[in-house]
């Protein structure tokens, strides 16, 4: 591999990713911090990777209380792993969240022909309490958002017998750190 083509080869598998259902880096953790500053890292689904204006972009449900953590603690982490390629991505990124307009329209007229949109369209807010007699009831707005990350670094570890090799890259620009 051209190491200095390493943000170029970097973007190109995160792309890769999201048209590939099957590869690794399609779920990676979205780590947050929550209203009392605890950790909180759950699996997202990548839905688009703009290496020009260096986004990355999920879907939630408005209600789910990642919404409100992230507008209030934007800054993320996002971690992606590969047992194929032995590297792991750590990307530091700031969260924007938008509930209407016209990315949330087109998202939607992807979600709305897919079994998902049941979870968009539920009358129970994610982490609702269930209750026990009541079917979940289907209304006639979805609660679908789109997560923005704002991509600002992105560290690189690369494992291998030969020896590991770690790289930080922030806006483009490479430095070498030790493994
Ligand atoms: C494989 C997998 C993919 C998931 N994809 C998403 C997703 O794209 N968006 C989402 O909001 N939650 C997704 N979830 C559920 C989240 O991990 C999480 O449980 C849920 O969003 C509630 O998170 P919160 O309480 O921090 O808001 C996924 C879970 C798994 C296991």
């Amino acid at each position: 591999m051209d190491l200095s083509a390493l943000p170029r080869t970097i973007w190109s598998e995160l792309a890769l990713a999201n048209d590939d259902r099957q590869h690794p880096w399609r779920t990676p953790v979205l780590a947050s911090i929550d209203s009392d500053g605890c950790p909180q890292a759950r699996t997202v689904v990548l839905r688009n990777v703009d290496r020009h204006a260096q986004t990355l972009q999920f879907f939630t449900d408005s209600r789910s209380p990642k919404v409100n953590q992230l507008r209030a603690s934007p800054q993320i982490q996002l971690v992606f792993w590969s047992k194929t390629l032995n590297w792991q991505v750590r990307i530091s990124a700031t969260a924007d969240i938008a509930t209407e307009g016209l990315e949330v329209d087109a998202a939607w007229e992807l979600v709305k022909k897919t079994p998902a949109r049941k979870d968009y369209l539920s009358d129970l807010a994610p982490g609702d309490a269930l209750p026990l007699k009541k079917k979940q009831t289907l209304g006639n707005n979805h609660h679908l958002a789109v997560i923005t990350a704002k991509v600002s670094r992105i560290d690189w570890l690369s494992l291998s017998y030969e020896g590991h090799q770690r790289a930080e890259i922030s806006v483009e620009k490479l430095h070498w750190l030790t493994p």
